[in-house]
């Protein structure tokens, strides 16, 4: 059993607490990692308002990347001190959608089999089964995916979640092609992934959307062409006029609001894709009328985890960053250290970062 020193939500929207968990030795197919970088996530904030599952307490923090510690019995992908971002996906290999050949789906996805404990015994609930505001963590095996070392680890660790899924809604949901036209509505580190991804993909006009200008100066370094305050201006009047008055082949909602999801549903040409990354609260409703949802056709998609396949995607996409084709750099605002993740959900909520990274020595 291993100390280690880590970030908790112990009951629906209190601060969180930095206190000492409890983490077992590895087992059969368990990979135990030491935690060199993690990104908060807008999710994080979610556990901690109960909005995900009542299952407090939470070890939060899934946005990781590290170094292999130690390997359980039966691990054969990777080996001690292998440099790893945590995915939160690890395919099972035989539900019904693995069995369709479609892994990213999976609906059985694995975790570490044993719980991390706090020290009075109580289970803690992984974030998204990971559970890294923490020096280390216990992970099935399939989860931790080898990437070159020589990426910086504050980046490697953004890859594991926001990063993937921007890049991920843009390119494996929304299969957007050479020369299409996208809109991205709202630009944080998930929406502006999807800028990335939308420009490595060879989009020729990407409209990004947001309430915060500060953000859309950061949309147009990323790969926008165009940007739109939602605020003062209708974006979907602001979108068609900037596409002969169609819409874009493709609209991306990385907010996980039904106004966004409206906007992005009217934003979008005849035939066009709506991707909805963004994660709403499950109190939220949407409205629309029907004849304009079969009127429109296209598809109405949803992207878990940017449909990421992390064994092939992870390592492709740190590839492309450290050959210089996209530039995952950015997306770090600051470091910051585990006794600061609360300050780091003001600053995430009042817009001034893109990502705070907690780097462990
Ligand atoms: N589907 C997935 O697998 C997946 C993975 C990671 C995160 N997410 C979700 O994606 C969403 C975005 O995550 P993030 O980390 O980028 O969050 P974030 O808080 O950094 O960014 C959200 C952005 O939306 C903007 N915004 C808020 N209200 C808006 C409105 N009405 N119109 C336009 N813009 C608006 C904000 O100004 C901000 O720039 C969250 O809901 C998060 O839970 C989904
Ligand atoms: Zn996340
Ligand atoms: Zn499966």
């Amino acid at each position: 059993m291993h100390k280690s020193k880590a970030v908790i939500a112990r009951n629906r929207g209190e601060r969180v607490e930095e206190v000492e968990i409890l983490v077992p030795e590895p087992g059969p197919n368990e990979v135990l990692i030491k935690i060199k970088a993690c990104g908060v996530c807008h999710t994080d904030l979610h556990y901690r308002e109960g909005a995900i599952n009542n299952e407090f307490p939470f070890l939060l923090g899934h946005e990781a990347a590290g170094y292999v510690e130690e390997i359980g019995e039966g691990v054969t992908n990777v080996t001690v001190g292998d440099f790893v971002i945590i995915a939160w996906r690890s395919p099972c290999g035989r539900c019904r959608s693995c069995l369709k050949g479609k892994p990213w789906y999976c609906f059985d996805s694995r975790n570490a089999v044993q719980n991390m404990s706090l020290e009075d015994g109580s289970t803690l609930s992984p974030a998204l089964g990971i559970g890294a505001f923490s020096e280390l963590t216990l992970v099935d095996a399939g989860q931790a995916i080898k990437v070159d070392a020589a990426v910086n680890p504050n980046t490697a660790s953004l890859l594991g979640c926001g990063v993937m899924a921007g890049l991920g809604a843009a390119i494996n949901t929304g299969s957007i092609a050479m020369g299409d036209s996208v809109a991205v509505f709202g630009c944080g580190g998930v929406g502006n992934a999807a800028i990335v991804g939308s420009k490595l993909a060879g989009a020729q006009k990407i409209i990004a959307v947001d309430i915060d200008d500060r953000k859309l100066e950061w949309a147009t370094e990323f790969g926008a062409t165009h940007t739109v305050n939602s605020r003062s201006t209708d974006p979907v009047d602001f979108i068609r006029s900037v596409t002969d008055g169609n819409g874009t082949n493709v609209t991306i909602e990385a907010v996980g609001n039904p106004k966004t999801y409206e906007q992005a549903f009217y934003a979008r040409d005849h035939a066009g894709v709506l991707v909805l990354v963004g994660v709403p609260d499950p109190t939220m409703r949407i409205e629309l009328p029907l004849i304009e949802v079969f009127g429109r056709g296209g598809s109405l998609k949803s992207s878990w985890y940017g449909d990421c396949l992390p064994s092939r995607d992870f390592p492709k996409f740190i590839d492309l960053h450290l050959d210089g084709r996209i530039n995952l750099d950015k997306f770090v605002t600051e470091t910051i250290s585990i006794s600061e993740v609360e300050t780091a959900f003001e600053k995430m909520e009042a817009g001034e970062v893109l990502r705070s990274v907690v780097v462990f020595e």
